[in-house]
């Protein structure tokens, strides 16, 4: 097939692309930063420089490649600041989640391309209640907190435009797996501390997993939201202490949730003491994914414990 990839030059795009060469398709990959599209044909795709909230510029790319499917993996998430305020944090991203979902959904439309997958998200989105691992059908969170409304509204909105025009919605763990992974550097410097019990339940994925998953929601037929997530979604206070190992960093501190909620604010005490984790019981049945690394256990080790085995981004 042809693939178009937009956000090819990113986190999982660049993981994605070898994978879709190795199965034989060919790829167009999209990028945003001046440079990138070096990145893009060395990883043995053609580039194409697009601003995905572009729609014109979009309708052309789509129609001058001619692609069978296009993923959508487009987020505004590299060097950004983290802060109390997730909404601000993600402000683009949510337009590439919202504008950018129904400008690629449009052209694909018009030029009649069949596959569709997009980029969501699973952790921290499932309603608080009941069990501490959720499946597809259960519901989201229906009072997300207030800093991160919009938030949760852009992937929402994602997952139900994509569905809707008969596309498949991938909903991916925490991404890790790569040397500049967002939570590394806080984990290393002990400003990602355990707040309240931690009893918050987090799901990760690896990168090259979380690529494996998406090459077969490109060659499966019909809608769906799939959780793609590692087999071991776990509170913080089981991750976080590992993570900071094969970091080789000291364990994480201790804080009460007043405190935690003084320096992260509302969102960083709702995910670490009320999230709830993702099951992949679905992806595997319907896709029939198996993982390289089934949990963080493994997976963390073998990204950061051993610098040599770890894939830089060109
Ligand atoms: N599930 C998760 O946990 C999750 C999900 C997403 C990201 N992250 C993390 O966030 C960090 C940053 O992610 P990232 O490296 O993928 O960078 P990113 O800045 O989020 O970029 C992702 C992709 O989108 C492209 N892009 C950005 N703005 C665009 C626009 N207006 N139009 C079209 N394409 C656009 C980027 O192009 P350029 O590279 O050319 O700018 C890149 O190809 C990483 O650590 C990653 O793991 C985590």
């Amino acid at each position: 097939m042809r693939v178009f990839v937009a956000g090819a030059s990113g986190a999982i795009g660049t993981r994605l692309v070898p994978q879709l060469i190795d199965q034989g398709h060919e790829v167009l990959g999209t990028f945003r930063s001046p440079g990138h599209g070096e990145r893009v044909r060395a990883l043995g795709a053609e580039p194409v420089a697009l601003d995905l909230l572009d729609a014109s510029a979009v309708r052309k790319a789509v129609f001058a490649t001619e692609p069978e499917a296009i993923v959508h993996q487009a987020t505004a998430l590299a060097n950004v600041r983290f802060s109390r305020n997730l909404d601000r944090t993600f402000a683009l991203t949510n337009r590439l989640r919202t504008e950018g979902t129904d400008i690629l959904l449009a052209a694909a439309r018009e030029a009649g391309v069949r596959r569709f997958v997009a980029q969501s998200f699973a952790s921290l989105r499932y309603a608080r209640e009941g069990g501490p691992v959720k499946s597809e059908d259960d519901p989201l969170d229906p009072t997300p907190v207030a800093s991160a409304r919009e938030t949760n509204a852009a992937m929402r909105y994602l997952d139900e435009a994509v569905t809707g025009a008969g596309g498949i919605a991938l909903r991916y763990g925490g991404f890790y797996g790569a040397p500049d992974d967002g939570l590394l550097q806080p984990v290393r410097k002990r400003q990602f501390p355990l707040i309240g019990d931690a009893g918050g339940v987090w799901s990760f994925i690896h990168l090259d997993d979380a690529a494996a998953a998406t090459v077969l929601a490109l060659e499966h037929h019909g809608a769906g939201i799939y959780n793609i997530v590692d087999d071991e979604p776990a509170p913080v206070r089981e991750w976080l202490p590992v993570l900071a190992k094969a970091l080789g960093a000291r364990p994480p501190r201790h804080v009460p949730r007043w405190l935690g909620r003084l320096i992260g604010g509302e969102g960083a005490v709702m995910a670490a003491t009320e999230s709830r984790g993702a099951s992949n019981a679905k992806a595997r049945k319907e896709l029939g994914w198996t993982l390289r690394y089934p949990s963080w256990r493994q997976g963390f080790t073998a990204a950061y414990s051993r610098p040599m085995q770890v894939k830089a981004r060109a």
